[in-house]
């Protein structure tokens, strides 16, 4: 069995690697472990259902961990409610020259520079086709190329979304990596709208949950911006936040605790903007790291949680840690389902 009580031993042998050679042997092995995975039943309990769609659990993985869609067999056997895949862009690059991952392991944080490094639509998308999902809900991350010039991005995304809304559960609109030049420009009004009105067409002939992800180092103007935008062309829901830039520590995004408070913030801003829109969805990730964070969520207002770095740091632990007190604290308010629980803490 590959239990949790695993991965301590496991987790010192990877982080004793390079941390992109960590990530890469893990993700290669990933699914000669599932048959060993301790897959057991889900508590019907913690069954929640969003956009149409019902998750087994509201904790899924957040996107980047999978970029190529590689280990969705080995994922789907974990606890996760959803997995979400990508960031993919239409053709394959090589990302951002390395080392371009770095560990905080004090501070359970995560510094990358990537640059969405990613093998193109096409390899992606046949990794999905022959991956073994077991009925998880999927989700796409999508993004431009590099190359891509910004006006020419909405191709780019409409190209992305044609190729992989029919095998998807739901897609994303990646404009807020800060790891390929200019792309947090695509965040201001007149880049999201064009993109918005491209993907609205391809939309029309398969309609898909269409979600985007927001960074945490906006302004509450430019946040309010693409909320409008938002309730303007029906998008199904906003996932914040990405990673945020901390010159101080270098290049690229940083994720994990050091990344909460603010990612909390830019979360609890949208919360209150969408209060009188509760179809509109918000996905909350960005240092998420314990049930206490996930109920501080919960209590105002919020729903889907994704994980990144705490399952990097804590393993599959984490996930089970959260059901467990998730499962403690719905007895003690003697609730039967997780609506009912949402309700009750309000
Ligand atoms: C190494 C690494 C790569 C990532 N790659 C992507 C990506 O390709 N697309 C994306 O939308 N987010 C990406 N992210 C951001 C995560 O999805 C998430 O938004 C962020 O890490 C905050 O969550 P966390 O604090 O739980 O890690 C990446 C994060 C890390 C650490």
């Amino acid at each position: 069995m590959f239990k949790s009580s695993l991965y301590p031993f496991f987790k010192n042998m990877a982080f004793k690697l390079d941390a992109e050679v960590a990530h890469e042997l893990t993700i290669k092995s990933m699914n000669y472990l599932a048959p060993w995975v301790n897959n057991r039943p889900s508590d019907p309990r913690f069954h929640c259902s969003s956009f149409g769609l019902n998750f087994k659990n509201p904790i899924g993985l957040a996107a980047g961990l999978d970029k190529n869609a590689e280990a969705i067999s080995f994922l789907s056997y974990l606890p996760f409610g959803f997995i979400e895949v990508g960031t993919v862009t239409p053709v394959p690059q090589a990302g951002n020259a390395k080392p371009r991952l770095f560990r905080y392991p004090d501070e359970e944080s995560l510094r990358n520079c990537m640059g969405f490094n990613n093998l193109g639509m096409d390899l992606v998308f046949k990794n999905i086709e022959n991956a073994n999902r077991r009925e998880k809900i999927l989700g796409v991350n999508l993004g431009k190329n590099k190359i891509t010039p910004n006006e020419l991005a909405k191709n780019d995304y409409a190209t992305l979304y044609q190729k992989f809304a029919p095998i998807a559960d739901y897609l994303v609109i990646n404009v807020s990596s800060p790891n390929t030049p200019g792309l947090r420009d695509l965040l201001q009004d007149s880049g999201l709208r064009e993109i918005f009105q491209e993907v609205a067409l391809k939309r029309k002939v398969c309609a898909r949950p269409l979600l985007v992800k927001v960074s945490p180092d906006m302004t509450h103007e430019e946040l309010t911006s693409v909320v409008e935008l938002v309730k303007e062309f029906n998008l199904t829901g906003i996932i914040a936040t990405n990673t945020t830039i901390m010159p101080e520590r270098g290049a690229g995004g940083v994720s994990g605790k050091l990344l909460f408070q603010k990612a909390r913030l830019t979360r609890q801003y949208l919360l209150e903007q969408l209060k009188e829109t509760p179809e509109i969805e918000l996905i909350g990730v960005g240092g998420f790291g314990s049930f206490e964070d996930c109920l501080d969520f919960w209590s105002r207002g919020g729903k889907l949680i994704q994980l990144y770095s705490s399952f990097v740091f804590q393993g599959p632990k984490i996930l089970h840690d959260i059901e467990r007190q998730l499962g403690l604290e719905m007895t003690k308010r003697k609730v039967t389902s997780f609506e009912e629980f949402r309700s009750s803490l309000k």
